[in-house]
């Protein structure tokens, strides 16, 4: 199922914002294209709130729903887009162009994109706020200005000044928090490739290899499966790379008697997965590094068996973190009293990273963590991660049996009516299973 195939799909999105802001604006800018250098260009993916609501994957292009009465609901779709040029499309590929952008995507109206800032101010007469994020793409920010500007001018002595700007995200990432049943199975699809792939590789792997073998045998994975890209860039770090928490170098060899961590996920239709798995480049874990792997594995089921509607993930965070502590207690890493310890934050030296992220177009969503000042509790249809992890750094002056090992174990989780769903639940992580993987 290709989500463009879908008659309406979009529609029902720009709908629906549209009807619950009334007397409101959007302004949504397509990533440009960029250049890596002369003709040569940086691999191209839309801006996740611009496919979102268009489904439309052409660079320097500009989405604008304006209000055309202060009816609620009542309003009208412009595409800004690259227009049609033979010689560039020989080029570059195909365009929609102007007639594309109303016969394919729906549009009202559709103008070349450099028309952005003449047609904006008379698009805009009848709105009252614009919902436009400054700060992406100087261009457009330069673009929005001068429309808002000549807007204002148009006014003469009305006395009314410049449009208020408010931030989409804050809209889009409440619409985006909650998937639809379309979107739960594009996301179970990208996390069951995911899945294939790390389990695939946890088998491949030997000592000898190159952490950069590894990152092409996933990304080949990922894409052989149906994944268009990598959400992210993927972390494959061997040893006490893997203290490094966003290493990305991943060029080194593997050697026997560490571990790795591999964080990855493909991209599928645009919905990301991100799993992480640690495990030995050889056949056995040491024994310290058995100790932490068992340490990180009950606080993520821990995690995992809390998740269900009305627990906030500050509360799953909590629990992970005491069972984080009293872990590193017991291994001698730290001292003193576990609720002290979770206080001071004194275990941050070793777990300093949240236990949960949003996902879905974007491997680190939108939307907000907060409600009135409070954690938000989870509902049916939210994604996220669990991912809690142990990292001691190289230069750490604690037990030295534990230093250089990074360990983190990530699944992705969609929470239902009834509780929770792993959707990274295919590839193993039990420490007993991995090793009777990597003994064949
Ligand atoms: N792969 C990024 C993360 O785990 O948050
Ligand atoms: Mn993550
Ligand atoms: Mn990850």
């Amino acid at each position: 199922m290709l989500l463009t195939q879908l008659p309406g799909y979009f529609k029902s999105r720009r709908d629906s914002l549209m009807r619950s802001h009334p007397g409101a604006a959007f302004v949504f800018p397509s990533h440009p294209d960029c250049i890596r250098n002369s003709d040569v260009h940086f691999p191209f993916r839309q801006e996740s709130n611009f496919f979102y609501l268009t489904g439309l994957e052409e660079p320097d292009s500009c989405l604008v729903l304006a209000p055309t009465s202060s009816k609620p609901g009542l309003y009208k779709m412009f595409l800004f887009v690259l227009p049609r040029n033979p010689e560039k499309e020989m080029w570059e590929g195909e365009r929609y162009g102007l007639e594309g952008a109303q016969k394919i995507f729906g549009a009202d109206e559709s103008y070349p994109i450099h028309e952005l800032d003449t047609q904006l101010p008379e698009i805009l007469q009848a709105s009252e706020k614009v919902f436009y994020r400054l700060g992406l793409h100087p261009e457009m920010d330069r673009r929005m200005t001068t429309a808002l500007e000549s807007r204002r001018r148009s006014q003469g002595r009305s006395g009314k000044g410049l449009l208020p700007l408010e931030d989409p995200n804050g809209p889009l990432g409440e619409m985006r928090l909650f998937k639809s049943s379309e979107e739960i199975e594009l996301m179970r699809k990208g996390c069951k490739i995911t899945a294939a792939a790390h389990q695939a590789v946890m088998s491949e792997v030997r000592p000898g290899m190159n952490e950069g073998e590894i990152e092409a045998l996933v990304d080949y994975l990922f894409r052989k499966n149906g994944c268009q890209r990598l959400g992210y860039p993927s972390i494959v770090a061997g040893g006490k790379n893997a203290t490094c928490l966003h290493y990305r170098s991943n060029n080194e060899l593997l050697k026997d008697g560490d571990l790795l961590l591999l964080d990855a996920g493909g991209e599928y239709q645009y919905y990301s997965a991100d799993i992480t798995r640690t495990f030995p480049v050889g056949k056995e874990f040491t024994a310290s590094q058995a100790r932490a792997y068992d340490l990180v594995l009950r606080a993520q089921k821990e995690g995992i068996s809390m998740a269900r509607p009305g627990v906030t993930l500050s509360q799953i965070h909590h629990q992970v973190c005491s069972v984080i502590v009293d872990g590193l207690l017991s291994l001698n890493l730290l001292k003193g009293k576990a609720e002290e310890i979770l206080k001071t934050g004194e275990y941050r030296r070793f777990y300093p990273h949240q236990t949960s992220h949003w996902m879905g177009m974007d491997v680190h969503d939108v939307g907000l963590y907060l409600q009135g000042g409070e954690p938000r509790r989870l509902e049916a249809g939210m994604v996220f991660t669990i991912e809690p992890g142990f990292y001691v750094q190289p230069s750490d002056p604690g037990a030295s049996e534990f230093r250089n090992i990074g360990i983190r174990i990530e699944d992705d989780i969609l929470i239902t009516a009834g509780g929770c769903e792993v959707l990274t639940r295919d590839v193993i992580k039990e420490r007993a299973e991995i090793v009777a993987v990597k003994n064949g």
